[in-house]
């Protein structure tokens, strides 16, 4: 068993599986308001959830790890050309998604996943490579994404 996690989730490797629990952050979300209050930055960082209301933007935050597990549900395609590890099970209406499990990638695979169809996408929200390369994870011996849990890749994954 190994639990690992990422923004929005809480995973654990059990068995042939990965199992992930929606996080809702209360303290990460006080203390990042904190830090954005700081920066003056706190109306950017919440137009990222929601640009009409603050409670709203707020409630998207908390349930941030729900909403994708849903959106991974809601999105997983079986199909080869996609590489989306295979989503098999969702609970208690998206507080937990069950996922085939995959293996981190290795060095050797790295450029194999920047010739993935969904990497410039990650890569843009990401920021870094190393970010992005996070979301992805080595399944049947090919780089495939783990994190697909964005309703905006919908468009990317409907034109593939
Ligand atoms: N199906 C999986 N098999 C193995 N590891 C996974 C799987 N899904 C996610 N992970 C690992 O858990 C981390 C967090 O999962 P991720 O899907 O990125 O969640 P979050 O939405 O919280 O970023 C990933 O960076 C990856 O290392
Ligand atoms: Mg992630």
């Amino acid at each position: 068993m190994k639990f690992l996690y990422g923004a929005t989730r809480w995973v654990i490797l059990v068995g042939p599986v990965a199992l992930k629990i929606a996080r809702f952050r209360p303290y990460r979300l006080v203390a990042r308001l904190f830090v954005h209050a700081r920066n003056g930055e706190v109306r950017m960082r919440l137009d990222k959830f929601d640009s009409r209301s603050k409670l709203v933007a707020v409630c998207r935050y908390i349930g941030a790890g729900v909403s994708a597990n849903r959106a991974e549900y809601h999105l997983y395609r079986e199909d080869e050309r996609l590489r989306l590890i295979p989503v098999k099970s969702i609970w208690f209406w998206g507080l937990v998604l069950v996922q085939s499990r995959g293996d981190a990638i290795p060095h050797d695979c790295a450029e194999e996943a920047t010739s993935h169809p969904m990497w410039s996408a990650m890569l843009e929200e990401a920021g870094s490579a190393n970010k992005a390369l996070k979301q992805f994870c080595l399944f049947n011996g090919r780089p495939h994404l783990a994190d697909y849990g964005r309703w905006d890749l919908e468009g990317v994954i409907k034109t593939v």
